[in-house]
């Protein structure tokens, strides 16, 4: 017996250590914590769990039968994060670099699936060279069984990455497919292939901060939803971003108690949108003045700018905000603003979290760039995602929604449950001055006919009235009074029941 104690103090102590001393050394180096040091962050003091301390790899080539460490890389099990239920992988980059292999592999497949079964949240914390490559196609295996799960598990229960170290070749796939992508700067990469694959191939010379970094990734790419300066903060901003999220699919988000008062007024909203239309303003000032507290985790901040995207809470129940930004692009949809808002759009009526759309936008971006691009599929994305959603969907105009645009951003007619404009809401199928230019064409060359009948057609189509006198907008309300109005309607549309015709699954326009 004490036999057996002892040969398990020794497998355990062995699996503890990971790739040794020096590896360790070489990992705190580069600002990196090892695999089980970040879980102690992760989770809740002394709640985490650990699975399969013990599996070994089976490879025998390449003299791998003497390089064998218990565990294999990566370390899995379960624990609380704020209280909640949530399960983990954390590859070991000590050990054979994280590589995956097919031990490696069935250990990152044994946790998700009890996430499926019993309905909880994975993290997957990814610092891994790829491929191990002294496996062979029975890592390519392991790879596909787990990028197979992350499919199955999508919209089941929240998947999360953080990239903490390099991830190369199929490491990148299973995080692409999860729901959110965090990155730390200057210590995580994701690419494809390597910038040595890269100059052999395309004769580019290219750093691997500059091909795979979380600079790029957060703002050229938008693989990534955000990046922290180092681990600790990754790992302290993902216990926050996990507060926002729910159990799974079929339970909503747990209310976090607050104590600011629902019908809080927020006088300066009042003074938000400028006397000339012109001007921009920043919608981020609206979004944090009706979130409780003004706690609001805004994702994909430094790409396309023109439409922000986060999560924050009212009454203490999670709530997508979507809003156009005036200070970037004049809030103009684009390209890549219809896609980081349909992804996120789509990911919050997948796990039954409100919608609440602030709309400030001249229209779709025009130009050959945007149109040889695909702005007619990208931009349909959204619209897509606003009219399958089924979640509740209260919008709020505070000043331009022009043309199709103002279709898009989850207008009455995509079964937007309530929609407000403010009283500097101009809700037109174009500005004032284009409008002219086209249907006074005759006039174009006398700038006083042009300027008189501008303020015509301004005077009629530049306020909430016309929309309203339709039914398309429910009220015109104060801006200070813009969340005591949202807090009412969440509540009232608590219970609300619509579902989709039945389908095999939709078709958006990917
Ligand atoms: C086995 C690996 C490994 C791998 C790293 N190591 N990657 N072992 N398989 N894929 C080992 C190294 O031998 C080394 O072992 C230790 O991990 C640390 O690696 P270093 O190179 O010393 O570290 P560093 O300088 O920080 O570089 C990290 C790295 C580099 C950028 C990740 O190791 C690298 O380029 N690795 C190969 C990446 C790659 O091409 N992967 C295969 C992709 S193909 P020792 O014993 O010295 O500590 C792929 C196909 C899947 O993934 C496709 C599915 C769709």
């Amino acid at each position: 017996m004490t036999d057996i104690v002892d040969r398990l103090a020794r497998k355990r102590a062995a699996a503890l250590a990971g790739g040794g001393e020096r590896r360790v050394d070489a990992q705190h180096a580069k600002g990196k914590l090892t695999a089980r040091e970040r879980l102690n962050v992760l989770f809740d003091a002394g709640t985490f769990r650990e699975w399969d301390m013990f599996v070994e790899h089976d490879c025998t080539d390449f003299g791998m039968q003497d390089n064998r460490i218990p565990g294999d890389g990566v370390v899995i099990g379960y624990g609380q994060i704020n209280g909640r239920l949530t399960f983990a992988f954390s590859q070991d980059f000590t050990v054979l670099g994280g590589s995956l292999s097919a031990a490696h592999a069935k250990k990152i497949c044994k946790v998700m699936d009890h996430s499926m079964r019993v309905g909880a949240p994975l993290i997957g914390l990814n610092d891994s060279g790829g491929a191990r490559i002294q496996e062979g196609v029975a890592s390519l295996g392991g790879y596909a069984d787990v990028f197979q799960k992350n499919v199955l598990a999508s919209g089941v229960v929240p998947q999360i990455s953080l990239i903490m170290g390099p991830c190369a070749g199929g490491a990148v796939y299973s995080p692409a497919m999860t729901d959110f992508i965090f990155m730390v700067r200057d210590s995580s990469y994701m690419f494809v292939t390597g910038p040595e694959v890269v100059k052999t191939v395309t004769h580019e010379t290219v750093t691997q901060e500059e091909l795979g970094g979380a600079g790029t990734h957060t703002s050229k790419s938008s693989v990534a939803d955000g990046a922290f300066n180092n681990d600790i903060e990754a790992l302290e901003q993902a216990r926050r971003f996990m507060s926002f999220m729910p159990q799974n699919n079929r339970e909503p988000v747990p209310p976090v108690k607050t104590s600011d008062p629902a019908n809080r007024l927020c006088p300066a909203l009042d003074r938000l949108v400028p006397e000339n239309p012109n001007l921009p303003y920043d919608i981020k000032e609206l979004i944090s003045a009706v979130c409780d507290e003004h706690d609001f985790f805004e994702l994909q901040a430094d790409f396309a700018g023109n439409i922000i995207i986060g999560l924050g809470r009212i009454n203490g129940e999670t709530i997508g905000f979507v809003a156009n930004q005036p200070m970037v692009l004049a809030g103009c949809l684009d390209i890549n603003a219809s896609r980081k808002a349909a992804r996120f759009v789509r990911f919050c009526d997948a796990f039954s979290i409100p919608i609440v759309t602030f709309v400030d936008v001249p229209g779709f971006l025009p130009g050959t760039d945007q149109e040889y691009g695909g702005i007619i599929k990208h931009g349909a994305k959204l619209l897509f995602a606003y009219g399958e959603a089924t979640v509740p969907k209260i919008t709020v105009i505070t000043r331009k929604a022009y043309g199709g645009a103002y279709d898009v951003m989850a207008s009455k007619h995509l079964r937007g449950d309530i929609n407000y404009a403010w009283p500097t809401a101009e809700i037109a199928v174009m500005g004032s001055k284009g409008a002219v230019e086209i249907i006074f064409r005759a006039d174009r060359d006398d700038p006083e006919k042009i300027e008189q009948r501008t303020e015509e057609y301004r005077e009629k189509f530049a306020n909430p009235f016309i929309a309203g006198s339709l039914g398309f907008i429910d009220d015109v309300i104060d801006p200070n009074a813009t969340r005591a109005h949202l807090s009412a309607d969440l509540s009232m549309l608590k219970n609300k029941s619509l579902e989709n015709p039945w389908k095999k699954h939709d078709n958006i326009p990917l």
